[in-house]
């Protein structure tokens, strides 16, 4: 079947297989990798992209169920002109990450909580992305990463 996905603002359209899953579909037709495939069975995180604007787990999602819809990955989240997003930058400087495969996915789901709660609690840092795995960090920096980028968002956001 035909779908068109717009990812990170660029329209993409392809032939796909019913079956094809929408991580496959943004590594493999976007060519955009930075999202990981982990897992496999909706366990682990590392694939969540937002699907208009919500995080979702993109091995849970069909291509053809993002047919019109708008999918952000890690690699639309900087705004063009070198500077990270507020959560990147966060990640970064609060050493949230240590071998990168959880991140991308991380990033994704701390940007969708907090776009829903501008001003998390570590309880509800901590609660929002319990879907999501991390086999290196122990979470702490990752945590302070998430609160870390809240008040920098909140500017960003309009009045
Ligand atoms: S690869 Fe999707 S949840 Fe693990
Ligand atoms: S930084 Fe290695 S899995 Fe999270």
């Amino acid at each position: 079947m035909k779908v068109i996905v717009t990812v990170n603002g660029r329209p993409v359209a392809a032939e796909v297989a019913d079956r094809t899953l929408l991580v496959h579909f943004v590594r493999d037709v976007a060519n955009l990798t930075a999202t990981n495939v982990g897992c496999d069975t909706t366990s682990c995180g590392a694939c969540t992209v937002l699907l208009d604007g919500k995080s979702v787990k993109s091995c849970t999602v069909l291509a053809a169920q993002a047919d019109g819809c708008e999918v952000t990955t890690v690699e639309g989240l900087a705004d063009g002109t070198g500077e990270m997003h507020p959560v990147q930058a966060a990640f970064h400087a609060e050493h949230g990450l240590q071998c990168g495969f959880c991140t991308p996915g991380m990033v994704m789901a701390a940007v969708s909580m907090l776009a829903e709660n501008p001003s998390p609690t570590e309880e509800e840092v901590r609660s929002a992305l319990e879907g999501n795995l991390c086999r290196c960090t122990g979470y702490h920096n990752i945590v302070r990463a998430v609160l870390a980028a809240a008040p920098a968002l909140r500017e960003r956001r309009p009045a």
